[in-house]
């Protein structure tokens, strides 16, 4: 299966396809600089933990790349600022702290070489960090299509596919890898207020994979898991606590909610490089606060009145005891999470 370009490293610059005008446009908007990849991950262009955490990771190997000194210790140190700097864009995906640390530890780990080395090593690993979420990704789709059966109804909500990823997808790859062992599925993709990602991206890419895809608006989904048209869910993670809390797109919550309360499997994809095993619960994850704008706006069109009280948290966290299993890039993970996913970080 052809995979989409959502990011790319060519000939030392950053291209990622603009997210923000699918699906009317594909645009590819080129960085040359760390700030450009910083601006462009706060912005989302590119969006999804495992995109973001490979666009990280190249931003750091392209700030690296300017660090004009002629000593370890200051190029570390420019280089750890760079690396704060790309930190600063969006604080729930975890995936992009996990690839600056890889960048900082690879730096670190080489300080005896020559810098012109060192920064060769890190545009590597940036590489590196990217093809192994393909794999990761396969991997994930692998292990998850055995959930499926041919015929399924799934609904998905945001965007858990290539374009969220460095190719492929998460949930997204569980259901092309579904459809390549032959299994028909048919996917109810939530719109995903406010940034529309299951309208605009979901909707796009599986129609780009040849999958039936229907868009409900997210106040939709209760009512059609009701009627009996939905046989599973399944979703992305920005970061997985170690008890197996999930903080996913805003939404995401009430999803799980709804089909635990309709009896229907509710499932998480997302690689270990998701998982956060530094946090005991899904309290401790840090949930970003965006734009008001993107709630009282619908493009350019204002949708409520002036001066009205909003709040617009990206993300949200659903409980473990609401997920029926983790699949992940190194099998599927089932309840009790803390202990399961204590054990694939033991292995
Ligand atoms: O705000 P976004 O578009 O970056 O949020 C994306 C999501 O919440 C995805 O569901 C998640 O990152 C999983 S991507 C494989």
């Amino acid at each position: 299966m052809d995979t989409i370009k959502t990011i790319e490293w060519k000939d030392d610059k950053v291209i990622m396809l603009d997210q923000r005008k699918l699906p009317s446009e594909e645009v590819y908007s080129t960085c040359e600089d760390y700030l450009c990849v910083a601006h462009a991950i706060k912005n989302m262009v590119v969006r999804g933990a495992p995109a973001i955490g490979v666009a990280a990771a190249m931003g750091a190997a392209l700030g690296a790349m300017g660090i004009g000194v002629d000593d370890f210790d200051k190029f570390y140190a420019k280089f750890s600022s760079i690396c704060e700097r790309l930190g600063e864009t969006r604080p729930t995906a975890v995936n992009l702290f996990w690839a600056l640390d890889r960048m900082k530890k690879c730096a670190l780990d080489n300080r005896e070489l020559p810098l012109n080395k060192i920064v060769d090593m890190l545009k590597a690993l940036a590489i590196k960090i990217y093809d192994e979420d393909i794999e990761s990704n396969v991997m994930i789709g692998r292990y998850g299509q055995v959930l499926f059966r041919d015929g399924m109804s799934v609904l998905t909500h945001c965007n858990a596919g290539g374009l969220a990823t460095a190719g492929y997808g998460t949930a997204l790859g569980v259901i092309y890898a579904a459809n390549d062992s032959g299994k028909r599925i048919h996917v109810f993709a939530d719109e995903t207020r406010p940034r529309l990602q299951g309208a605009q991206l979901t909707a796009w890419e599986l129609q780009k994979h040849g999958i039936e895809v229907t868009v409900i608006a997210d106040t939709m989904a209760g009512h059609i898991m009701k009627k009996g048209k939905i046989d599973a869910c399944i979703v992305g993670a920005d970061r997985i606590a170690s008890n197996g809390d999930v903080a996913n797109k805003i939404g995401t919550y009430q999803v799980a909610v709804l089909a635990q309360y309709h009896d229907i499997p509710f499932y998480v994809a997302a690689p270990l490089s998701t998982i956060d095993p530094k946090l005991a619960s899904g309290a401790d994850i840090p949930i970003e606060e965006r734009d008001t704008k993107e709630v009282t706006h619908i493009g350019s069109m204002q949708i409520t009145p002036d001066y009205v009280d909003v709040i617009n948290p990206a993300f949200d966290v659903t409980p473990a005891d609401l997920i029926t299993a983790i699949i992940t890039d190194r099998g599927i993970l089932e309840a009790p999470f803390d202990k399961s996913i204590s054990k694939i970080f033991s292995a």
